[in-house]
């Protein structure tokens, strides 16, 4: 049957202690609520509706691109059933109706398959807690459900019960437009509780089946800092174990932090504390050391990334060498066998095969040829102040340390620049250039003396 997803998030999350809403708030770089939309679209369903209230403008910013949601307004928060209640009349009562929360990010599609799988028209989605407190209570007569009973409004029987309510569920949305409206908030929290339905469609013999997660992880709920903390760490945790089990080294998989997406070659090592966001591909045999950070970069097989070092928008060839503590920013193109060592800064520049640019140096706007040299302390002077312009340096070239290429300007293959240039105009094909004050040496200087 065709299939309605209605996802709550309009509580406030006061217990984040926070200005954005809850739903905001990221887990490996994604909003909460948009792990619980990408799940709902594995689903394919006939339509996704988003019930926000608290703060509901910035949650639709932040999910301005989502052309596929509906957005519904709850204006005050009186309950879940309430809640359910604002999106349902828009909905197809032909349809089935698959209610999630925009703050239970780690439910997997296989379980909700699982749960839609259910045949009685009244699914639940229910868990054995060893703690069971704080949640609703699956009471059952026999097999039989025939209700579920809050924790602030059950008795010390219905405390002892283990089994507890997920508050995911799935139900005719023909059912739920008939019966919700009728719900009460006669009950300890003066709300409209979703959850009740169970008690009417046992009262009206609506057959109702439960369903559970693969792991009681998949139903946490996000409420505070120390919640969210968790989650993304068995976030991260299960993200590792699957890069593991294809065959990805980790030197300690509780220091990895994936946010977007990481496909690995064989042979990869990762040692502790790497970040990476956006998307990542390193191919065969790479390595990264620890401290390190790498954005939306491809880095190609045998290159190694040694410690420290920030590697964002770069595309690396085969068997470079980066770091420690190199910085690649957007538009850094490394082929192969080329190096760049400590302190060094590339941006929107490309460094040719086998070349070097070893230590303390700044490349910016810069084209470098292949097998060339860039000598310690090299900086290219790309900006007047208004203009950015362009360095190339020939293949073979050689920049002696503490130069400045002043752009645009060029060097010419296999050309040499003597140590300690400030270089203003083009230097041709195998030339050298010095451009600097020669020293004079004065014989028996005497050196300036403190006066006693
Ligand atoms: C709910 C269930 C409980 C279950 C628990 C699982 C009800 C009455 N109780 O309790 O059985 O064990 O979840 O975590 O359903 N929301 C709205 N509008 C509202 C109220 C809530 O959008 O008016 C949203 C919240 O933002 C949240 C979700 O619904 O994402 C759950 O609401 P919450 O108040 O936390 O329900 P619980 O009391 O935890
Ligand atoms: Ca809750």
């Amino acid at each position: 049957m065709a299939l309605d997803i209605i996802i709550l998030a309009a509580g406030k999350g006061s217990r984040m202690k926070s200005n954005k809403p809850k739903v905001l708030h990221e887990l490996a770089g994604v909003a909460l609520l948009g792990h619980v939309i990408a799940t709902s679209r594995e689903l394919s369903p006939a339509s996704i509706t988003v019930v926000i209230g608290h703060e509901a403008g910035q949650v639709r910013e932040y999910f301005a691109d989502a052309e596929d949601i509906q957005w519904v307004e709850q204006t005050e928060q009186l309950g879940t059933g309430h809640a359910v209640l604002q999106a349902i009349p828009a909905l197809n009562p032909e349809h089935d109706a698959l209610v999630l929360y925009g703050d239970v990010p780690l439910i997997k599609p296989e379980t909700l398959t699982s749960l839609l799988a259910l045949s009685a028209p009244l699914k639940l989605l229910t868990a054995i807690a060893e703690n069971p407190f704080g949640y609703g209570r699956i009471v059952r007569e026999g097999e039989e459900i025939v209700a579920i009973v809050e924790e602030k409004d059950a008795n010390a029987q219905e405390k002892a019960i283990n089994e507890i309510n997920t508050g995911i569920l799935a139900a005719p949305v023909g059912f739920l437009q008939q019966q919700l409206p009728k719900l009460s908030s006669d009950n300890a929290q003066a709300e409209y509780y979703l959850t009740d339905i169970v008690g009417v469609a046992a009262a009206n013999s609506v057959a109702i089946e439960a369903a559970h997660p693969a792991s009681e992880t998949e139903t946490l709920g996000v409420n505070d800092r120390c919640q969210l903390a968790t989650v993304e760490r068995i976030y991260q945790h299960n993200l590792a174990q699957t890069l593991m089990k294809a065959g990805v080294a980790i030197s300690d998989p509780n220091r990895i932090d994936i946010r977007g997406t990481l496909t690995c070659g064989a042979g990869v090592y990762i040692d502790p504390n790497v970040i990476f966001e956006g998307d990542v591909i390193l191919g065969d045999g790479v390595t990264i050391e620890s401290n390190t950070i790498i954005r939306d970069s491809e880095i190609a097989a045998g290159t190694q990334v040694l410690s420290h070092s920030v590697i964002e928008g770069a595309k690396v060839a085969r068997q470079v060498a980066i770091g420690p503590f190199a910085r690649l920013r957007p538009g850094s193109e490394l082929k192969d066998g080329s190096k760049v060592g400590n302190f060094v800064e590339m941006k929107k520049s490309s460094l040719g095969a086998g070349a070097k640019i070893n230590h303390l140096s700044y490349v910016g706007d810069a084209i470098v040829g292949d097998a060339a040299n860039v000598g310690a302390g090299t900086i290219t002077c790309n900006y007047d102040g208004v203009n950015k312009h362009k360095t190339e340096i020939g293949a073979g070239a050689f920049i002696g340390s503490n130069s400045s290429l002043v752009a645009p300007v060029s060097i010419g293959n296999g050309a040499t620049v003597g140590a300690g240039s400030v270089i203003t105009n083009n230097v041709d094909e195998n030339h050298l250039a010095v451009a600097r004050a020669k020293a004079r040496t004065i014989k028996d200087w005497p050196r300036p003396q403190k006066k006693t």
